[in-house]
């Protein structure tokens, strides 16, 4: 064999050796926990055969603990670029079969050559997490290569999408890279993200509780928000990942693809003409009217389990992605609290990053009242919505069903937001508040000296409806553009968004706004 071939043959074996990782047996353990590898995981992700892998050699250059007789090629981490449905993204897995995933030096350079790579070409980030964290041996060292990680998270935040699966453990600060990407993914039963795990917080606060309960993916999907998604199975995962991508631009500079479809764009649904109930207070749901309202009914939802008086998600609109923000009469009557504004308002400044245009469909009874929500900080949270209505600049169409009251109905992407078109249905109530609470404040007096009370406020209750719960009072100021009747809502929002796809609109320059955090 000549010497040159010898050298291929050496390189083949190489390879071999670095997609083993950290050896057959921790790969068996892995598939025993229900886990998939970084590079099974890599490979599910991008188009079959797409995947070119960077830094395959790279180890780590730790002398402590005598690390420096325990190395791995590619040091735990699986980089590099490929393409989902033809577009190109650039991927890092981290491996838990070498030191736990644990984050050395090399291992975050290595995350850091690809992220800087997508930020050049303008693409987006796609990270597996499955790490035991910091790897204790490096130190400051994978201090440092975390702090690196999350500056350039920072900067490529609006610039590039960046989408996090979480599908192990991620903890400690760990935790601040998906947290400042667009996306979490997270499996249930799998994987779990917290700053401190159980026995801290049993040492520090006396409470039992299991990872599961601090940290698992029902947990942040429900409760803290972190994760956008929570899924059963790691193949769910990366479906999402890959539908979500469709929906999404490369960059900032670019729109998101458009996808044809047979979906007739005069479809009519003579059930929306119907499905507002008679009684103010019955709720109707929500979901119904998007998917009639969409493309082929489809709809991928974000954070569908964390505050579900909104609802927020991608759909599209004769092909075009659009961003959903819609509030659900079905879950506390649709109404605006802490939880509902803070994730509506990161949607909607996602959304206006990345040039998606934002469709909001409004039946809002106001804002939520009470000390807890005072205590809370609806003020702040509240405004975060405004705010991020107020500095959007994409196409913004609006169609109020039914109620939009008080601040509600300023902060629902209203005309005086600069909606661009803002449509509503003959079922719209536009008002400072409902009905009863009008006529409390403005009559009490007199309804409680009243002969007849009930009768009197009753009376009264019908003079305010007739006046003002209808949104006929508001198109008299050109408040509303056009009141639409309901079964043509598709056809009507596919027409503002054709008119709308030259829209141009820039904000006063400034080094960065000051939303009230
Ligand atoms: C070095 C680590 C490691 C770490 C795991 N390993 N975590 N090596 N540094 N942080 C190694 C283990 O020694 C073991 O090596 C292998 O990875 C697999 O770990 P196991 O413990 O056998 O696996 P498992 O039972 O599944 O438990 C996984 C785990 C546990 C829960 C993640 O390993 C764990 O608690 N690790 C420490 C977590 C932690 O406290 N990390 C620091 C967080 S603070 P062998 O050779 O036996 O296979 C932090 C700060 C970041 O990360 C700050 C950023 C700003």
């Amino acid at each position: 064999m000549s010497q040159q071939l010898e050298q291929v043959k050496a390189l083949i074996q190489l390879r071999e050796k670095a997609r083993l990782g950290g050896g057959q047996k921790r790969i068996d353990s892995q598939h025993q926990k229900g886990k998939y590898t970084a590079r099974e995981r890599i490979a599910m992700l991008l188009d079959e055969g797409s995947f070119e892998e960077y830094d395959m050699f790279v180890t780590h250059r730790c002398t402590n603990f005598g690390m420096e007789k325990n190395s791995f090629l590619g040091d735990g981490v699986v980089t590099g670029y490929g393409t989902i449905d033809g577009r190109l993204v650039y991927v890092f897995a981290q491996d838990f079969t070498v030191f736990g995933g644990s984050l050395s030096e090399s291992f975050a350079m290595k995350i850091c050559k690809i992220m800087d790579q997508a930020m050049k070409m303008g693409a987006p980030v796609i990270g597996v997490n499955d790490s035991g964290g910091a790897r204790i041996q490096e130190g400051v060292n994978a201090l440092a290569g975390y702090a690196e990680i999350f500056q350039r998270n920072i900067l490529a935040s609006g610039v590039i999408p960046q989408i996090s699966a979480i599908f192990g453990p991620c903890a400690g600060g760990a935790v601040y890279s998906p947290a400042l990407t667009d996306f979490n993914i997270m499996t249930k039963g799998t994987s779990y993200m917290f700053l401190t795990g159980p026995k801290v917080v049993k040492t520090v606060t006396g409470e039992d509780v299991t990872q599961e309960q601090l940290g698992g993916a029902s947990v942040h999907a429900s409760k803290s928000g972190v994760a956008h998604f929570a899924v059963e199975t790691e193949e769910d995962g990366i479906r999402v990942i890959r539908d979500l991508m469709a929906y999404l631009p490369q960059n900032n500079l670019e729109e998101a693809p458009v996808l044809p479809t047979s979906d007739p764009i005069d479809r009519l649904d003579d059930s929306l003409n119907e499905i507002i109930p008679d009684s103010p207070n019955k709720p109707y749901d929500m979901y119904e009217v998007i998917g009639s309202i969409v493309d082929d009914g489809k709809f991928l939802e974000v954070h569908k389990d964390y505050a579900t008086n909104i609802i927020v998600g991608f759909a599209r609109f004769n092909g075009t992605s659009v961003g959903i923000v819609a509030n659900q009469p079905k879950v506390l009557a649709g109404v605006l609290d802490n939880n509902a504004s803070r994730k509506a308002a990161r949607f909607v400044r996602f959304c206006d990053a990345f040039n998606i245009p934002l469709v909001t469909l409004v039946d809002v009874p106001g804002f939520l009242p009470g000390t807890q929500q005072e205590y809370g900080g609806i003020i702040l949270h509240g405004a975060k919505l405004l705010y991020a209505y107020g500095e959007a600049t994409v196409p913004k169409v609006t169609i109020t069903l039914r109620k939009s009251y008080g601040g509600a109905y300023c902060v629902m992407s209203s005309k005086h937001l600069r909606g661009d078109i803002n449509y509503a249905w003959p079922t719209a109530e536009i008002a400072v508040m409902g009905p009863s609470g009008a006529i409390e404040v403005l009559y009490g007096k007199e309804v409680a000296a009243a002969e007849d009370p009930v009768a009197f406020s009753a009376e009264k209750e019908k003079e305010y409806r007739d006046a003002f719960a209808n949104p006929y009072n508001a198109a008299r100021y050109g408040y509303i553009d056009d009141i639409i009747e309901p079964r043509n809502t598709r056809f009507r929002i596919i027409r503002a968004l054709q008119q709308l796809a030259t829209k141009k609109l820039v904000n006063p320059p400034k080094k960065h706004d000051n939303l009230p955090l």
